[in-house]
């Protein structure tokens, strides 16, 4: 190779090197993303999470459905590769979720209506699965979207677990957790309580009489899956509140999405909404840090028909001016 061509090579490497990344800014607070098993094949996608975040959460692979296809049958295989992933890369990992109403195995959802039985293997779930993780969780969302939309009633959401265990499941659930993982921040998480509202006012009051009773709770994620221009005015107001309760708060699954198709101004726009939520966070000490759901448009999932583009890179590994945006947000 000519001297000429070997000085070229040497100065990209050199920026290669020194190019910055969100996780060398963030020291105090950590900001992590979703990992979905599959996409670590992707070379890719397998270099840049781990060389910009310090935090992950399993995208899918830790639900009960995912973990426990049948009863007492457990497949820990694509979880472990990601705990695996994290502490190859010096990242955190956060535990997603014991309790959810959605992706519940057939067999747990059948026991509706049976208290005892049901108890029983709910019990053995949360066990078996924090048992096995134990020591390599940061924090676990212990139950995932419980509350019901309007802070009503019993404030929590109607179905199998509410249906057939009445609302102490909850607690339960935090009990359970806590015995099997004494050192696992546990967290209770849901989409719709990041900013003031019915919905949050009913999670305060329930946090507070939880904390009055030493159910082992540690903190409050907010999911924040937001449309353009839809960050909650009160975030920064609202995870607040629910510190100066003595509790953790971190944002838990942040995209932002607009209706396509994309151009320009939305992007720009998009990088506003990214700032404001990463800003929200940086000045309340006690919250832990941003979890964004998913980085790539790549291996996004979009659940909002005729809206997209909702991660910090675009679907070839583009950064789009979000980047930038959250960069100078971190701390
Ligand atoms: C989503 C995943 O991103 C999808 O791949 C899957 O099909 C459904 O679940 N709130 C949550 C997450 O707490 O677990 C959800 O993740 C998105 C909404």
């Amino acid at each position: 190779m000519s001297l000429f061509k070997t000085s070229i090579v040497l100065v990209s490497l050199l920026f290669v090197c020194i190019e910055a990344h969100l996780r060398d800014k963030a020291k105090q607070k950590y900001i992590g993303t979703a990992l979905a098993a599959h996409a670590l094949s992707d070379p890719e996608y397998n270099q840049m999470a781990g060389a910009e975040f310090n935090s992950a959460s399993p995208e899918n692979e830790m639900k009960w459905a995912a973990l426990e296809t049948s009863r007492g049958h457990y497949n820990f295989g694509d979880a472990d590769k990601l705990v695996a992933y994290a502490q190859q890369h010096d990242m955190k990992m956060r535990g997603h979720t014991f309790l959810w109403h959605r992706r519940i195995p057939a067999y747990a959802e059948a026991l509706h209506g049976n208290k005892a039985e049901l108890e029983k293997v709910v019990k053995e779930h949360i066990t078996k699965v924090a048992t096995h993780f134990k020591g390599k969780i940061y924090a676990w969302d212990v139950v995932n979207e419980v509350l019901n939309e309007d802070g009503s009633g019993n404030k929590l959401r109607k179905g199998l677990f509410l249906d057939t265990l009445g609302p102490s499941y909850v607690e339960e659930a935090f009990r359970t957790a806590h015995a099997a993982d004494p050192n696992a921040k546990l967290y209770i998480n849901d989409y719709g309580i990041e900013g003031k509202n019915k919905k949050s006012d009913a999670l305060y009051e329930l946090v507070k009489e939880w904390k009055a009773k030493g159910v082992p709770i540690h903190g409050v994620g907010v999911q924040a899956h937001f449309r353009e221009g839809g960050v909650a005015s009160t975030l920064h107001e609202n995870l607040k509140r629910f510190a100066d309760l003595g509790l953790d708060v971190a944002i838990t699954e942040l995209n932002i999405r607009y209706k396509l198709p994309g151009s320009a101004d939305k992007k720009a726009k998009q990088a506003q909404d990214y700032e404001k939520a990463f800003s929200a966070c940086k000045t309340i000490p006690r919250c832990v840090g941003v979890t964004v759901w998913g980085f790539t448009d790549k291996y996004s999932n979009i659940f909002d028909k005729g809206y997209g583009e909702q991660e910090l890179w675009d679907q070839h590994y583009k950064p789009k001016s979000a980047v930038n945006a959250v960069e100078k947000e971190l701390i």
